[in-house]
């Protein structure tokens, strides 16, 4: 690595993504500053969940460069990548917890396997996620099917910042929510950014929670990056369906 501090936390650089004759990406590029809150938005198919499972190296796209802290990404293998991903939260737009495990053993499951701290230390580091995540110790026994939708979703939360990382990258992290519990898990998102001194990508549907969390968004359609600015200059966009999906943003 030349830089350990790179002011971009995230280079995607003209990513080609495709699935057999299916094109998703036909080179996408945005970038991800240090300590904002980044919104990857667009329609149903655009190819947001691929491109984040490409900075999360659960994937790779068939053409095209990503820098992860300053550091490519695409090639590595899983053992290769495993320093990069450690220092990368995640939380899945199906991000289930494991439903046969209780919730302290579903925080502390990062933490049992990339860290050889005995199994006593790993149960407190994650009471103080649960804590941080808002959430009361007594949920620490419960299993995940005795939760609410919200809690499960802190859970899911205190799990990816187990392992203290710099980025945190979350799909959907208020889908299926009510709007109050949607607007908690916003405000919490932006309270651990703060709290530790995050960068966050995060992908939404939900303009509310674009308008209140995201410093800078972009918009992936026609299998580009359409259009990258602050939710206030996209309401401005030449093109008509950024323009039309960041309108809120323009009151
Ligand atoms: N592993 C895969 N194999 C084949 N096609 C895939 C694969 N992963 C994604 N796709 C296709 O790529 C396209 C983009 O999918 P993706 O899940 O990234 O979209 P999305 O923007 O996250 O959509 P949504 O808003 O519905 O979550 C879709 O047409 C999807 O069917
Ligand atoms: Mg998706």
């Amino acid at each position: 690595m030349s830089d350990n501090k790179p002011e971009n936390i995230v280079e995607v650089r003209d990513v080609v993504t495709r699935f057999g004759e299916k094109v998703v990406h036909d080179g996408v590029s945005f970038d991800v500053r240090r300590g904002e809150v980044f919104a990857i938005v667009g329609g149903s198919g655009s190819g947001k969940s691929t491109i984040m499972r490409h900075i999360v190296m659960l994937g790779q796209p068939t053409a095209g460069s990503i820098k992860v802290f300053g550091e490519e990404v695409t090639g590595l293998g899983e053992i290769e990548s495993l320093s990069v991903r450690k220092r990368i939260g995640v939380m899945f737009q199906y991000g289930a917890l494991f439903s046969d495990k209780n919730v302290l053993e579903n925080v502390g499951l990062p933490l049992r396997e990339h860290t050889k701290l005995d199994s006593d230390f790993i149960d407190e580091l994650a009471v103080i996620k649960l804590k941080l995540s808002n959430l009361d110790v007594d949920v620490a026994p419960l299993m995940p099917s005795e939760l609410s939708g919200g809690m499960k979703k802190r859970v899911a939360l205190a799990r990816a910042i187990a392992l203290d990382p710099e980025l945190l990258v979350l799909d959907e992290p208020g889908s299926g929510l009510d709007p109050v519990s949607a607007r908690a898990l916003d405000e919490l998102i932006v309270q651990l950014k703060e709290l530790l001194g995050l960068t966050i990508v995060m992908i939404t549907h939900d303009m509310n929670s674009l308008l209140n969390v995201a410093d800078r968004a972009v918009f992936l359609g026609r299998n580009v990056a359409l259009a990258c600015d602050t939710p206030q200059r996209l309401a401005k966009s030449q093109y008509p369906e950024v323009a039309e999906f960041f309108a809120p943003a323009r009151h």
